[in-house]
């Protein structure tokens, strides 16, 4: 069994992205990134100071703008126009999910399609649907696909199936994958809630994905011998046994199917790793491509 982590993975995407950095300030360029936070998630908080803390380690502008659970609507449209209209930031992340009293959609669609570097917008969704590189592909699933492929995975012509639907992940990562470009070219069926006998179909999987929210939900009758697995999953359970009472754990079953996997992918250290970097290469890009380099 191999172990695909997702460290050196990442740490290969932030050379590149301190190359192309470099260029741009030699042509007198800054990338900038706003992240918006609505509201008190202490998980959404890590996340979003994890964000903060990487653009400050690469030297990129940075823009943390936190707002009250209470905020309404159009105080948050008011604060996506202002990001939108302004130069020094290239992208914009407005992290999910709001309180429930917002309307996500109305949010997202608000901001700048150039900016979206978290590629939510319908434009950019529109564009990996197309095929079309010149968009931004969320960064949970590019993060998957690029660890399927600096690993040396043979994704064409592979059975993938992913199981969960989300925007976010799953269904960003099924037309990612169905594309013709590199680490694409698969056979994908997507899985959720509703499949009839998931575990028959999960062991036709030469990739299977794990996006479900759910501890430990894949066990080893979901895997066929010799599959890929990626556990996208991040879940806190609690273990009285661990120093803060709590551990974070995958929706894989890592110890139970491990020897089953031609390759598996840890939790933490796997895909968690890979969504920030690949957060800080579209900002990048997005930065070049205003900057027409
Ligand atoms: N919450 C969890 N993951 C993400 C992500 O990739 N983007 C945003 N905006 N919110 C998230």
């Amino acid at each position: 069994m191999k172990l695909i982590e997702g460290k050196p993975i990442a740490e290969a995407v932030y050379a590149e992205c301190l190359t192309s950095f470099e260029e741009l300030r030699a042509a007198g360029h800054l990338p900038g990134l706003a992240v918006v936070l609505v509201g008190d998630d202490p998980a959404s908080r890590a996340y979003v100071g994890s964000k903060e803390r990487k653009c400050q380690e690469l030297g990129m502008h940075s823009v943390k703008i936190e707002l009250p659970e209470d905020t309404p609507q159009d105080r948050l449209h008011e604060v996506i126009a202002g990001l939108n209209a302004d130069d020094a930031i290239h992208g914009i992340l407005v992290q999910l999910p709001l309180p429930g009293h917002l309307d996500e959609d109305a949010v997202i669609l608000r901001i700048d399609p150039a900016k979206d570097v978290d590629g939510l917008h319908p434009v950019n969704l529109g564009k990996l649907a197309m095929d079309d590189s010149t968009g931004f592909a969320p960064c949970t699933p590019s993060g998957c696909q690029r660890m399927l492929i600096e690993s040396g995975i043979e994704t064409s012509g592979a059975n993938v199936v992913i199981v969960g639907r989300s925007l976010l992940v799953g269904k960003s990562l099924a037309l990612l994958m169905m594309g013709k470009g590199e680490g694409g070219n698969s056979t994908v069926t997507v899985a959720h809630s509703q499949t009839k006998d998931l575990a028959a179909l999960t062991r036709e999987a030469d990739i299977l994905v794990a996006a479900i929210g759910i501890p430990h939900f894949i066990g080893p009758e979901h895997i066929k011998d010799g599959a890929v697995v990626i556990d996208v999953g991040i879940n806190r359970i609690e273990d009285t046994s661990a120093p803060k009472g709590s551990r974070l754990v995958g929706d894989v079953d890592f110890e139970a199917v491990k020897c089953k996997c031609e390759a598996i992918t840890p939790v933490p250290g796997g895909v968690g790793r890979m969504t920030i970097a690949m957060l800080m290469a579209n900002t990048i890009r997005a930065c070049r491509h205003r900057a027409g380099i």
